[in-house]
């Protein structure tokens, strides 16, 4: 089924994990994508390669959207590359590992502004093109099952991921009269790089499993497919929600 025909999508941060899966999805379902990192080096080009096997068209524009700078230089390359854009992934960002009195300056800026201020305005330069444009354009922002739950030694991600979740709620009210859609998916613990120190850590890993109903990680794959279901026409009464794909990670709770 092709529910994104004549569909543009951008992914940040698409070079790996989460967001290659969430590129090859939307292609997969007929979307031309826009593939984005801080470079581009052969992940992304193989990912150019399997979108162009699926008869789709990608191209990769390098950006740090930490930056209004870069996240606007992103969206306007995205926008003047296929001639609109419809859908915007946004789903780049970084964790740090800190005792909460341990964390510096520059780590808090590091995860505040890849988490959130990216986040802020390349929402905010898409959103004017949908309305200069006319595009009942639909927004996905990768949040995490941590804008409900805690996860000590993880504050600044924590605060990142929580305004997201407001970010999304006040946004999905004051853009429902431009038919933009605004919506969260909260992934429990995937099996990417960001978690490269858990998956080798057994003993670490076996505690997080304990938590987890499914009693196993998710997949990127997992997780693409709900940003598809979000993205697409299936979801069209769908705004200011967030949608966990976490095993039953969040609301967990056993008597012992
Ligand atoms: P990852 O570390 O494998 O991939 C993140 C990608 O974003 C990398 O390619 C990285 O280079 C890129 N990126 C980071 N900063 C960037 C910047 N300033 N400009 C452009 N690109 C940048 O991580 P993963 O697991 O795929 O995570 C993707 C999203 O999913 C993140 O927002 C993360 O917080 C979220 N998430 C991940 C979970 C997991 O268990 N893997 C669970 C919950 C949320
Ligand atoms: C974090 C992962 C963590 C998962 C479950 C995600 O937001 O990025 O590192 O394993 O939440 O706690």
């Amino acid at each position: 089924m092709e529910r994104f025909k004549d569909k543009i999508a951008l992914v940040t941060g698409s070079s790996q994990g989460i967001g290659a899966a969430c590129a090859l999805r939307l292609a997969s379902e007929g979307a031309d994508i826009i593939l984005n990192g801080r470079k581009l080096d052969e992940r992304g080009e193989k990912l150019i390669a399997a979108i162009e096997q699926m008869g789709r068209r990608a191209v990769f524009v390098e950006a740090d959207i930490s930056q209004v700078k870069g996240v606007n230089h992103l969206i306007t390359q995205a926008i003047q590359t296929y001639g609109r854009l419809d859908i915007l992934v946004n789903n780049a960002g970084v964790e740090k590992n800190h005792n909460f009195w341990e964390v510096t300056e520059a780590d808090f800026d590091l995860v505040m502004d890849t988490n959130l201020k990216g986040v802020f305005f390349g929402t905010q330069a898409f959103v004017k093109h949908c309305i200069d444009s006319k595009v009942a354009g639909v927004v996905v922002n990768m949040s995490s099952v941590h804008e409900e739950i805690v996860f000590p030694h993880f504050a600044a991600y924590c605060a990142s991921k929580g305004a997201l979740k407001m970010l999304t709620r006040n946004l999905a009210t004051e853009l429902a009269p431009f038919n933009i859609r605004v919506n969260n998916v909260a992934p429990g613990a995937i099996a990417t790089p960001i978690n490269k120190s858990l998956l080798n850590d057994e003993e670490k890993l076996g505690k997080l499993l304990e938590n987890i109903p499914m009693k196993k990680l998710g997949t990127p794959e997992d997780v693409a497919a709900i940003v598809a279901f979000l993205a697409s026409d299936d979801a069209k009464y769908v705004t200011g929600s967030t949608y966990f794909v976490d095993g039953g990670l969040t609301y967990h709770y056993e008597e012992q």
